[in-house]
């Protein structure tokens, strides 16, 4: 549905080609060098989050009909139909009702102490995010992120879910009613498994979300100190109940507030990052440009446009904070620059007119919009097992990222953000002649549309034409 045939494929890229022989400006010519022998990161993939009974909005909370709802969980998280997302992060809720768009918790309220057995219930529904997460993995999800935004607020310093406070009980945060880093730490691994129980793995366990800030809905503050208390009494609790799950931290709000954490979590005779597989950070306050102070694997887990006008089917304009072609640029500095192995953008899909998500659901309509299709571009082909590779472009204006996939297939990620068309000399080092490249578009007028193939001359080379403000991946066939 939203790719051409071959045949009009073909026929899009010789009107592309008329149009331009037709213009008076002559094209820029770009040369691009890919070098797979030189290997970065590995990926675990692309994705969002449907927390806060987004996952509701999907299943039709206000009225998508079935087939619409069918139509995006294919967009999301199917291959061959939509973007391919790998990664689902849901919020480990820790409201005592699910009111408004509250997320409801499995211990909504206190035992009355940190040692008394903790009441929990298990819907089996968990705001939509469980059923979501069965949808997910029906079509292909392989790493679910569970993710606590704070804890129930009887085990905090406010005995309140929202308006930050501490966890009872790390440095610095006595409570009157104790110390409740342990139950907390139960309280999680309970979580995991009820999902587990019922055949929904949960891969990575975060107990923090933008611990720097105060928010008037859940959160809870942290300094690196303070995580790494949690940390490593969850290390313990998670290898004590035999569970095989990877800790995550911090979701700072920021990428510069993620990096200032890491001094904490490095700290000591028992360093707390040695307990932890995935440094997560997000990008509001500071963008992810650089690489995190650690050698752990880095995500950029949750990031949008909460501010700008709404562009649902803007790729270029102005360069606007919502368009696609800015988070196509996102996402290729993250994962070029800062060596990130993920990117989620904050939500998926839901009933709004706003971009802080990727798809607008609007009463009964699904509108993908362009960030959509820029995520798309990386994700259908830079799947999880990829390495970023070696990849480098003679106009600063015209960038690439390239990674090869654990199948051999290099998928290379070019932004022209020129207003004219270039002409690419593309050289993939190592790459014979007669290897099969697929190209596939997006910009203002094309969502992720196939163009004709292409095959590779000599050396691994080919040349094509990207149009002006356009995103282009290049995937070989082998
Ligand atoms: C439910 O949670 C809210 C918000 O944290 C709190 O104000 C309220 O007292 C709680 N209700 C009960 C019955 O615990
Ligand atoms: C975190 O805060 C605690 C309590 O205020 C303090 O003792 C500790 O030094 C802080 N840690 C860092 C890394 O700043
Ligand atoms: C959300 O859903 C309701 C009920 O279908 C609908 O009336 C409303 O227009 C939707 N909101 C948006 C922003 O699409
Ligand atoms: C589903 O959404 C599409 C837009 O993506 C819309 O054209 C179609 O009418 C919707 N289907 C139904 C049954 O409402
Ligand atoms: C290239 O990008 C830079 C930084 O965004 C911008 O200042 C410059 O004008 C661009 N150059 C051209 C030729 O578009």
């Amino acid at each position: 549905m939203h790719f051409l045939p071959p045949r009009n494929a073909f026929l899009l890229l010789s009107t592309l080609l008329q149009s331009v022989r037709s213009s008076p400006t002559p094209s820029t010519h770009v040369s691009i060098s890919v070098s797979p022998k030189i290997q970065f990161q590995e990926v675990d993939g692309f994705g969002a989050s449907q927390a806060f009974q987004r996952a509701e909005d999907i299943f039709g909370k206000y009225g998508l009909p079935e087939v619409n709802q069918t139509l995006v969980l294919n967009l999301l998280y199917d291959e061959n139909i939509g973007a391919g997302f790998t990664i689902l992060r849901n919020g480990i809720g820790s409201s005592n009702t699910s009111t408004s768009n509250l997320m409801n918790s499995i211990e909504p309220y206190s035992p009355g102490s940190p040692t008394a057995k903790p009441y929990y219930i298990w819907d089996h529904y968990n705001s939509g995010q469980f059923p979501l997460a069965q949808q997910a993995y029906d079509r292909g999800l392989q790493t679910l992120y569970a993710n606590a935004w704070s804890a129930p607020g009887f085990m905090k310093t406010n005995d309140d879910e929202n308006n930050g406070g501490y966890l009872c009980g790390v440095t610095n945060e006595p409570c009157s009613t104790g110390g409740w880093v342990q139950a907390y730490a139960n309280y999680l691994v309970q979580y995991v498994q009820f999902y587990e129980q019922s055949g929904v793995k949960v891969t990575h366990l975060g107990f923090l979300n933008e611990p720097q800030f105060a928010a008037t809905y859940a959160g809870m503050l942290s300094n690196g100190t303070q995580a790494a208390d949690v940390i490593r009494v969850l290390a313990k609790t998670i290898k004590e109940a035999g569970f095989d799950i990877k800790i995550n931290c911090c979701d700072g709000i920021g990428w510069d507030d993620q990096e200032s954490l890491m001094a904490g979590l490095q700290a000591g005779p028992d360093p707390a990052i040695n307990y932890l597989d995935t440094v997560t950070g997000h990008g509001y306050d500071s963008a992810p440009t650089y690489p995190l102070s650690t050698n752990k694997k880095t995500w950029l887990t949750e990031w949008a446009d909460l501010t700008g006008d709404y562009t649902p089917v803007t790729f270029y304009e102005n360069g606007g904070v919502g368009e696609g072609m800015t988070w196509a640029n996102h996402i290729q500095v993250a994962m070029r620059d800062a060596g990130t192995s993920a990117f989620l953008y904050w939500i998926g899909a839901e009933n709004s007119t706003t971009n802080s998500a990727l798809i607008n659901l609007l009463g009964n309509e699904v509108q993908p919009s362009k960030r959509f299709w820029a995520f798309a571009q990386f994700s259908k082909f830079v799947r999880p097992g990829a390495h970023r590779i070696e990849a480098s472009s003679s106009h600063s204006n015209v960038t690439v990222s390239s990674f090869e996939n654990q199948n051999g297939k290099i998928a290379t990620q070019l932004l022209n953000q020129l207003d004219v068309d270039v002409e690419v000399g593309v050289k993939v080092t190592g790459v014979g002649a007669g290897v099969v490249v697929h190209p596939y578009l997006t910009n203002n007028h094309h969502d992720l549309e196939a163009m004709a193939s292409l095959k590779t001359g000599p050396g691994g080379s080919f040349n094509a034409r990207v149009p002006a403000r356009s995103m282009v991946s290049f995937v070989t066939s082998s």
